[in-house]
């Protein structure tokens, strides 16, 4: 018997975790949203409060489904907030020791029944899976960023993850519009095992001089097609997080070819993250970004 989903807590108000809330709100699924702190669920909600705006503006959505959407989202300051979900999508930080925690603190707490999946850009479902009571109803649903926007969503089952787990978010994932590509558990999934290490050749393209930021970045999307540079897509992820997919790959897959690259390390120490601090690559704290190499 495939579970019906109702309910949906989402843990992390960051730019995944909010947009993820914005989509299921949109499709009709209540929301308990949990973060750290009040603050970054009260910044993640004028987020989502904002991007519906923008999407009634492009007439996209209509002011009272914008309304209603956001009724369906409740802040959840604790974790106990929670307890009543059919589904849980954790969000947060790319930290296997953070999101570890989060499982252990979490699973007393939810209905036996709830499915348990993470948003994780790289890090093995399996393992995660192990860290928590229910190995079976554990599953990777990684959305694309912006999560209104991109249609994607890659779906990893771990090596316990029971059809009825799988079959589930499947019908999930559709109900919000979404398409899907299925993954095997491998350190990165697809798409990222694509792109970031395209990513990280392109800050070692920077940090070797052969180009500057803008040359780049105008290199690839007049020269390759793509829609926005390496170093600017790298700046939207956010550095930490290119940086921990990085890691994955590196450790996951035991290859010096996904060394990350020391610039990246540097940027990242630096605490320069990308648009997320308002600097990276690019400095945004103006108009219109400028780079900055
Ligand atoms: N950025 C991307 O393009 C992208 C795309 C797909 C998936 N992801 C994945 O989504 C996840 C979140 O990434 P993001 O870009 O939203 O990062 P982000 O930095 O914007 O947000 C992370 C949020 O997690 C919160 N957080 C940290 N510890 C927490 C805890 N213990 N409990 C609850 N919340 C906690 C932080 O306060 C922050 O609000 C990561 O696993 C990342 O790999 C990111």
């Amino acid at each position: 018997m495939v579970v019906e989903i109702k309910k949906v807590g989402v843990i992390g108000a960051g730019q995944m975790g909010s947009g993820i809330a914005h989509v299921c709100a949109v499709a009709g699924f209540d929301v308990a949203l949990n973060d750290i702190s009040k603050d970054r669920i009260q910044s993640g909600l004028a987020s989502i409060n904002g991007n519906m705006a923008r999407q009634v503006s492009k007439g996209q959505l209509d002011e009272e489904s914008r309304t209603a959407a956001l009724d369906r989202i409740t802040p959840a300051d604790s974790m106990d907030q929670l307890a009543d979900v059919d589904l849980v999508i954790e969000s947060a930080v790319e930290n296997e020791q953070i999101k570890r925690k989060i499982f252990t603190q979490l699973c007393p707490l939810l209905k036996p029944e709830a499915i348990l999946a993470t948003n994780t850009s790289s890090i093995s479902i399996t393992r995660l899976a192990a860290t928590t009571d229910r190995p079976e109803r554990f599953i990777g649903i990684h959305f694309m960023n912006p999560v209104p926007l991109m249609e994607l969503v890659e779906l990893v089952r771990g090596i316990a993850t029971e059809d009825e787990t799988f079959e589930a978010s499947k019908v999930f994932t559709r109900k919000l519009g979404k398409t899907i590509a299925v993954a095997e558990d491998f350190p990165a999934f697809m798409v990222n095992r694509i792109l970031l290490p395209m990513i990280n050749e392109a800050i070692y393209t920077l940090y070797e001089g052969v180009g500057s930021v803008e040359a780049i970045d105008t290199a690839m999307k007049l020269g390759a097609n793509h829609p926005m540079g390496p170093l600017q897509l790298a700046d939207f992820i956010g550095l930490d997080t290119c940086l921990s997919i990085m890691q994955v790959l590196y450790e996951g897959l035991a290859d010096s070819k996904y060394r990350p690259c020391p610039l990246l390390v540097k940027y990242v120490e630096a605490g320069w993250l990308g648009r997320k601090t308002q600097r990276g690559f690019y400095d945004y704290r103006g108009e219109t970004p400028v780079p900055t190499r």
